[in-house]
């Protein structure tokens, strides 16, 4: 499908909304969400006590401290609905707005899952025709942020109303998006309580074209991540040439943080955190807060690569160049500030065969002082010099004064 005819479908899916909700700056996700989320860890084994313990971990260990403020529910909190279309709570979560004002008195916000199909991909009642009733209810419990999952929507509706026509399944799609877009407003003009809203549809039809314009502020880019390095590498390989999508208010999505979880090295971890920061991603954490290790703790509580993610300027980095198994990153930063990161996505390059840095191809002069972000030291790089990276390490370095 071509642009102009995606964005002839957007148009069209727009003029349902009030031209200013339409093009309302949403004051919300200024910098990329912070915080975590229950899937990556629990998947459907989540109750209210590991939301509560998520809140009370997330200010015990600090991560609170250090930008991480929404707790999100994931699937697996829904019932059925009663004769009025009402959804009720499963046995997981007997009270909704307890937890929420629980969540909030921490300090903290608190996010809900839904989708616009039948079902959620875990098979449990999505807001298919009930969804200004949903959005309502979820800004009364007091969330704020709603993660909205396409699956069931796919065979409910798409194919079923348009089986074989992929240009009027995109349409069903991206109306639907618009409708709880539109309904999240309205809960918001009712109770005053902005909510951000996420979309996952795994990244399908260019969503980043035309999500921000629907109100989105964050979306999916791919499928689902596993905390496996080939998982992590692919999706980060797919974030290449998406940076000009991104930008306060709105943001590409590459998934939710596998950091600590799984079989991850210490190396995966900080290249997968290093990574999401320079992509300007949502960081939330996905991993099991009440026994988290120091040194996966110290990763997710890295001030200043937190920094590079929510830098003001909200520019997502870009691939500068890759050398085989090595790539090199790059981000801007506010105040002319610039993040290289150094990835050696391969096995192991040592001195017999290490990587050199071309900072030529950077635009940069041949000698700049910066900090390693993972040392903490102050570092000098000097055109061509080798880098020495283990198998999936990094080399992450800030440049306040980038010298020409
Ligand atoms: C999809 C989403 C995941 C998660 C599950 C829940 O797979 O992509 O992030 O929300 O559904 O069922």
């Amino acid at each position: 499908m071509n642009a102009r005819f995606r964005s002839l479908l957007l148009l069209t899916a727009l003029a349902a909304l009030p031209a200013t909700a339409a093009l309302a700056q949403s004051p919300v996700a200024q910098t990329p969400p912070m915080g975590w989320n229950s899937w990556n860890f629990f998947a459907e084994r989540v109750t209210d006590k590991d939301i509560r313990g998520a809140a009370d971990q997330l200010v015990a260990t600090g991560m609170k401290d250090a930008g991480y403020i929404y707790v999100n529910i994931d699937d697996t909190w829904e019932d059925k609905r009663d004769a009025s279309g009402v959804l009720h709570t499963n046995s997981k979560f007997p009270d909704m707005k307890a937890l929420a004002d629980y969540v909030h008195s921490k300090g903290l916000k608190i996010g809900i899952y839904s989708g616009p199909g039948t079902k959620t991909c875990g098979g449990f009642a999505a807001s298919l025709g009930h969804e200004e009733q949903d959005a309502e209810m979820y800004a009364q419990w007091g969330f704020d942020y709603l993660k909205y999952d396409l699956c069931s929507f796919i065979p409910d509706v798409m194919q079923k109303q348009a089986p074989n026509d992929k240009a009027a399944q995109m349409k069903l799609m991206i109306d639907a998006y618009v409708k709880m877009s539109n309904a999240l407003k309205a809960a918001t003009a009712k109770t005053g309580r902005p909510i951000v809203f996420s979309l996952c549809q795994y990244g399908w039809d260019s969503v980043w074209e035309w999500a921000p314009e629907l109100g989105g502020n964050l979306w999916r880019t791919t499928g689902d991540i596993d905390p496996h390095w080939d998982r992590i590498y692919s999706i980060a390989s797919q974030q290449a040439g998406l940076e000009k999508y991104a930008g306060p208010g709105h943001w590409n999505d590459p998934d939710m943080l596998e950091v600590g979880n799984g079989k991850l090295t210490l190396a995966e971890n900080r290249t997968h955190f290093s990574w999401w920061a320079m992509f300007a991603a949502p960081l939330l954490a996905g991993n099991d807060l009440p026994n988290m290790k120091p040194e996966i703790k110290a990763i997710l509580t890295n001030k200043d690569v937190i920094a590079i993610d929510q830098d003001p300027l909200g520019k997502q980095g870009k691939r500068a160049y890759s050398d085989g198994e090595v790539e090199v990153w790059t981000r801007e930063l506010q105040g002319g500030a610039l993040a290289i990161a150094v990835i050696n996505v391969g096995s192991d390059r040592y001195s017999t065969h290490p990587f050199h840095l071309d900072l030529t191809r950077l635009g940069l002069g041949a000698q700049q002082s910066g900090k390693d972000l993972w040392t903490g030291e102050t570092v000098t790089l000097t055109n061509n010099q080798p880098v020495e990276l283990p198998s999936h390490d990094i080399l992450l370095v800030r440049l306040d004064h980038p010298q020409s």
